[in-house]
């Protein structure tokens, strides 16, 4: 691969070891994937942030790269294991809480924000239409690709580290034009309306890719969708289908840039809909946790919980994922303390699936087809999926 002489120092030691070893994972990357050279990113959003998921592996890595290693462009963080300020009202051990401070406290010493949210794009790290990211959570990948018209492929921890670190990416995949092609016509013949309903059609959509072996489709026939219901979607075709793009005509930004694919086409109507909602509750699942903000719930999001749970009590574990930004939005304007008062808490920094909550609950309702995903995969819950008014009726029933 062409290396600049600034890159070629960076890999030869001069700028320090931590940028030389983010060098040699870069450079290693771009050869797999035959990248002619790096390009700039203007900014990067790490995973792998618990502490459950690195462990004293990951944490001993991250110690080493602070030593010396400072992030050169904007970089923020994937929820952590726990809320930061409130991981004692939410269960969680202190010893995991004095670990994942450590690896928090080793981000921070590199100049990472520390804003531990998988919705980078809602709290100020986001890219414009066309500009080159080095993103790594699924579910952001997918909105900035597909949504913004940013560029990224999926990174993982270390290689999104290593693009922080020098402010580079190899140029492959996602970043180039001839990569960016709808691949799979779906046409959707049904209303669609609401997150739990958006996150059931990217599960359909992203169990079809997996059967086709595609991953870019081309939907039509929405004829709205919110920036909640997007990064519903988002979060649950890159779940089920591994898709990090795709193209919804008349909504996303490079519909038209691309000729639609007539090769492979999908029909999807009403009762598809119906019959993967059905696929995503458990028969005789007792519900005894409820959690919204998958991903991060939007300030929109939290106004309508607020209002939804105002002069209610909310009689099982009830948490909010969010990001702490958008918490303090909440906290200001006074929908905090109504949620607070309905006895619902918020968990921000962190999710329903990241926190180390296995065997705490039995069943858990969403309205996320991702969290449902992982509510089973990962934490062994029986799973419901529904509508954020029915999760509140469920709530306070
Ligand atoms: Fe975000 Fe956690 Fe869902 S990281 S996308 S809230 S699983």
């Amino acid at each position: 691969m062409k290396l600049t002489q600034e890159e070629q120092d960076m890999l030869d030691g001069k700028h320090g070891k931590a940028v030389q070893k983010s060098m040699e994972i870069l450079t290693t990357l771009g050869d797999i994937f035959d990248a002619e050279c790096m390009i700039d990113v203007y900014g990067v959003q790490i995973a792998g942030v618990s502490y459950a998921n690195l462990g004293e592996a990951g944490l001993e890595w991250l110690s080493e790269m602070a030593k010396d290693g400072r992030v050169r462009v904007l970089t923020t963080l994937n929820p952590a294991g726990m809320d930061r300020e409130n991981w004692q009202a939410l269960g969680i051990d202190e010893e995991f809480a004095k670990n994942q401070n450590r690896a928090i406290d080793a981000f921070a010493r590199m100049g990472i924000i520390t804003t531990c949210s998988c919705t980078p794009y809602l709290i100020g790290n986001v890219p414009h239409f066309g500009q080159h990211i080095a993103w790594a959570e699924s579910s952001a990948v997918c909105y900035s690709n597909s949504v913004i018209g940013a560029r990224t492929n999926r990174e993982g921890g270390p290689s999104a580290l290593a693009a922080a670190l020098t402010g580079r990416t190899p140029k492959y995949g996602y970043h180039l034009d001839e990569n960016r092609h709808g691949q799979v016509l779906i046409n959707v013949h049904a209303s669609v309306k609401g997150t739990d309903e958006f996150g059931v059609l990217g599960k359909i959509i992203g169990d079809k890719l997996v059967e086709l072996e595609k991953k870019i489709p081309y939907i039509t026939g929405i004829q709205l969708a919110t920036v909640e219901e997007l990064k519903s979607f988002c979060a649950s075709v890159a779940t089920y289908g591994g898709t990090a793009l795709f193209h919804m005509e008349g909504i996303t930004p490079e519909y038209n840039n691309y000729p639609k694919p007539s090769d492979i086409v999908f029909d999807i109507n009403q009762d598809d809909l119906e019959k993967t909602r059905a696929e995503l509750i458990d028969s005789e699942s007792e519900i005894d946790f409820i959690s919204i903000g998958c991903p991060h719930a939007s300030i929109h999001e939290i106004a309508k919980i607020a209002h939804l749970l105002e002069g209610k009590k909310v009689k099982k574990e009830f948490w909010i994922t969010t990001a702490r930004p958008t918490k303090r939005i909440a906290d200001e304007v006074g929908y905090s303390k109504l949620i607070e008062d309905a006895g619902a808490k918020f968990a921000a920094d962190t999710c329903c699936v990241v926190a180390p909550i296995k065997g705490r609950f039995k069943g858990i309702m969403v309205d996320s087809a991702k969290a449902c995903y992982y509510g089973r995969a990962k934490n062994k819950f029986k799973v419901k999926i529904g509508s954020i008014e029915a999760c509140i009726e469920e709530a306070t029933k």
